[in-house]
């Protein structure tokens, strides 16, 4: 006789491909996206600031495409393939071009908004890949820094996009300098 699965009444599987693995969970109806990568695949660099749409904290690529994750129900994204901050650098730790303008930009201060940062830089990059600094403060007026550092943050996403470019080395000389002198 074949066995059926219980589950608890209400509940919804939700099966997600993130940063690759593939992932499948029951969930409550009412479960935002954000509580969903967080709380049940245990993933916490997407933040929760507000809970309301305002500063941007909680931003993944939901199929490609920066969303709010606090806006979406996780119920919503049966099937769907998500990237989180966690999936930006390489397995042996190799950052990517946006982390690591940040690292040499100092874009980040208590480091709460950044990975919403990122991912908002990401979209913003491939979908105008040679911005103005005027483009870039546009794209990012959805994405709140606590620590108010956004003139740090707009030189990040403008270095970002010159090293994607192939303008600017992936690594600044001077950044490897100070590595090297072992001073971080
Ligand atoms: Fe989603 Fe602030 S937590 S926009
Ligand atoms: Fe602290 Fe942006 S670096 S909130």
């Amino acid at each position: 006789m074949a066995q059926t699965q219980t589950r608890e009444p209400g509940l919804h599987t939700v099966s997600v491909t993130v940063n690759g693995t593939h992932y499948s969970r029951e969930v409550e109806p009412r479960q935002l996206l954000v509580y969903f990568i967080r709380e049940q695949i245990g993933l916490t660099g997407t933040h929760v600031g507000c809970d309301t749409s305002q500063c941007g904290a909680c931003t993944l690529l939901l199929n490609g495409v920066a969303v709010k994750s606090c806006t979406i129900l996780a119920v919503q994204v049966d099937g769907a393939d998500i990237k989180t901050i966690e999936g930006y650098a390489e397995p042996n730790g190799k950052l990517h071009p946006i982390q690591q303008a940040f690292w040499e930009e100092h874009g980040l201060q208590c480091g709460f908004c950044t990975p919403g940062m990122v991912v908002t830089i990401d979209q913003l990059l491939r979908d105008n890949p040679n911005p103005s600094e005027a483009e870039v403060r546009k794209g990012l007026d959805g994405n709140l820094c606590r620590c108010t550092g956004y003139q740090n943050i707009v030189k990040s996403a403008l270095s970002a996009g010159r090293k994607l470019r192939g303008e600017e080395p992936f690594e600044k000389p001077d950044t490897a300098m100070t590595e090297a002198a072992g001073v971080h």
